[in-house]
């Protein structure tokens, strides 16, 4: 494991509008080794969710994050808490059946009105507030599918949906579109805060900084972490977005889009709070696709927040690692939200974020496919993440103090979906046309040609060397072999990161680890030349 560099300003990801005022919450590492119930591995929403229902029900629980609490995923959504499923009911019912279709409803309606009752049970202040969703379509395109979504969203028991002649806000067009009554939204790092103190009220222990690289079945089923030290438990749940104690099985089922938002001001009472998503392409198919919704104006925005609120937009998804265009992707969500919102001043936050896109349109959730006993797993969050998080406390709580639970066969991660055959062969070639990198001859030829705050992938010999100049002018060279299986890392010029095509796994610009599956950093380049000083 290589030394710690302290990271110049450059390399700085970029923030989402949650983070604007202040970047996670941290708690000190695992300080000595420890025996506990239920080790959870993610302080994101899907960890703290289950770690939170498993305190209450009087299980001794021990939260690892290598790093702040809400430092991954759930700190960069856009928080639309939805039971209207944004691969569409008719997608479930026809994959799944239509029980699934009516699980699917059940479990994520429960999962908002969980989120309801947390934040009022725990005094959360969070901003929760029960909003009207809106899907709506591009301009032109057939209402065929809105009327098929809603056929099936009925069926399902989402009894109200209604079909509207036209959306509300007469900007977002002429054509008919969906009411899906009783969603949600919240500000998410606020809700996350204030669920991890109340997990610690309730006798649960979070430990920031203290990576998880491993996981024994025996004698005891026990995880290796940062420093040499180990938690031995009866149960450990995998929260980490992408499973990294999973080589293989899951990440065959599922793939990783990033996804980009922006936020902008607009004066308060302009835009209904509401969420609304169109139906242009989804993630899972590369397209533009938009979701929107208000919320508060953060503090260091610099807009007058007793008179504005932000406007999020959100949307442009691709495969991670396989395009690097966020500046184009940000400046086409900023056109399309100014055409048909009342934006007031400078976009003041752009970021973008990972999702886990299943081939069959559901999360997994459950006892690990393969290994040792004892060890659940929660990833797949597939757009909904949020509602998903919340399903994986309640479920996973149940599976591991035995209680039955209606929703276990619809999430288990060892189903096979026979009817997503295809889009599992297409993604999985997806994934080893990645491979043909390994031929390439690079993309320059010598490090001079990198700018500072630049990374690009130079061939010496038979290695391929991912090279990264800071803001000082020194250039910084990992192998660029993803440690997870291979792939060839590709850099990523918004978020200053090396981002693997084949799994999703990502990389700060230095090589340590950001995203799994991959739980080690890019490794070091024996044969090039140690970290320089160039002009
Ligand atoms: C821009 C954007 C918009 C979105 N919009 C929505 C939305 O509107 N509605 C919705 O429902 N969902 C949405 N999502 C998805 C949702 O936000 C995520 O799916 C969800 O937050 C994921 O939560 P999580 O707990 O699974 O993962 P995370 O929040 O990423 O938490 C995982 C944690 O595991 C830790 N970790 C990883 N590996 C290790 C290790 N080896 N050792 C120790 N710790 C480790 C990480 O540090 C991290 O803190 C959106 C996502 C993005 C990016
Ligand atoms: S994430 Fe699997 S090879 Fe990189």
């Amino acid at each position: 494991v290589r030394e710690p560099i302290q990271p110049d300003p450059g390399a700085e990801q970029t923030r989402s509008l949650w983070q604007l005022d202040g970047n996670g919450a941290a708690r000190p590492p695992l300080d000595r080794d420890a025996v506990t119930d239920v080790c959870i591995v993610g302080a994101g929403i899907a960890g703290l969710a289950t770690a939170f229902q498993l305190v209450r029900r009087g299980k001794r629980v021990i939260v690892l994050d290598d790093g702040p609490v809400g430092g991954g995923e759930t700190g960069r959504t856009t928080a639309h808490l939805a039971s209207a499923i944004d691969d569409r009911y008719f997608r479930i019912e026809q994959i799944h059946g239509s029980d699934a279709a009516r699980i699917c409803y059940e479990s994520h309606n429960a999962a908002i009105a969980w989120f309801e009752a947390t934040a009022r049970e725990e005094r959360i202040r969070c901003g929760f507030e029960r909003v009207p969703g809106f899907l709506f379509l591009p301009e032109g395109e057939d209402s065929e599918l809105l009327v098929r979504e809603m056929a099936a969203a009925r069926k399902a028991g989402f009894s109200d949906v209604e079909m509207l002649e036209r959306p509300p806000i007469a900007t977002l067009g002429e054509e008919r579109c969906l009411l899906f009554p009783r969603q949600a939204q919240m500000e998410p790092l606020a809700f996350l805060y204030g669920l991890a103190e109340a997990i610690e009220r309730w006798g649960g222990r979070i430990c920031c900084g203290t990576r998880v690289h491993a996981v024994e079945a025996e004698p005891h089923l026990t995880l290796r972490c940062t420093g040499e030290m180990s938690v031995r438990a009866d149960s450990v749940v995998f929260a980490t977005n992408s499973p990294v104690n999973d080589v293989v099985t899951l990440h065959t089922k599922q793939h990783a889009y990033r996804t980009y938002a922006i936020a902008a001001p607009v004066r308060r009472g302009a835009v209904p709070h509401a969420l609304f998503w169109d139906t242009s392409q989804r993630a899972g198919e590369s397209g533009a696709y938009h979701y929107v919704r208000a919320a508060h104006v953060p503090l260091s925005a610099g807009v007058a927040d007793a008179t504005h609120e932000s406007l999020i937009v959100g949307g442009e998804d691709h495969k991670t690692g396989q395009e690097n265009d966020a500046n184009r992707r940000w400046q086409r969500l900023e056109e399309w939200a100014r055409l048909r919102f009342p934006i007031e001043g400078d976009v003041f936050a752009r970021w973008s974020g990972q999702v886990l896109e299943p081939v069959d349109h559901v999360a997994f959730i459950g006892r690990n496919p393969t290994g040792a006993n004892g060890v659940y797993i929660a990833t797949g969050d597939s757009g909904m993440g949020m509602t998903h998080g919340a399903i994986a406390g309640m479920l996973l709580a149940d599976l591991i103090t035995d209680r039955p639970n209606e929703w276990e066969r619809l999430y288990d991660p060892a189903r096979r979906t026979i009817r997503t055959a295809w889009t599992y062969a297409k993604e999985n070639l997806n994934v080893a046309a990645q491979y043909t990198d390994w031929f390439s001859s690079g993309e320059v030829d010598s490090t001079a040609a990198i700018p500072r705050e630049g990374g690009a992938l130079i061939r010496r010999g038979l290695r391929l060397v991912a090279c990264y100049r800071d803001a000082a002018g020194v250039v910084h060279e990992r192998s660029a072999a993803c440690p997870h299986l291979g792939g060839v890392v590709r850099w990523n010029s918004a978020e200053h990161t090396w981002d693997c095509p084949c799994h999703g796994s990502r990389f700060d610009a230095y090589g340590d680890v950001l995203n799994g599956p991959a739980v080690s950093p890019l490794a070091a380049v024996e044969d090039a030349a140690p970290a320089r000083q160039e002009s």
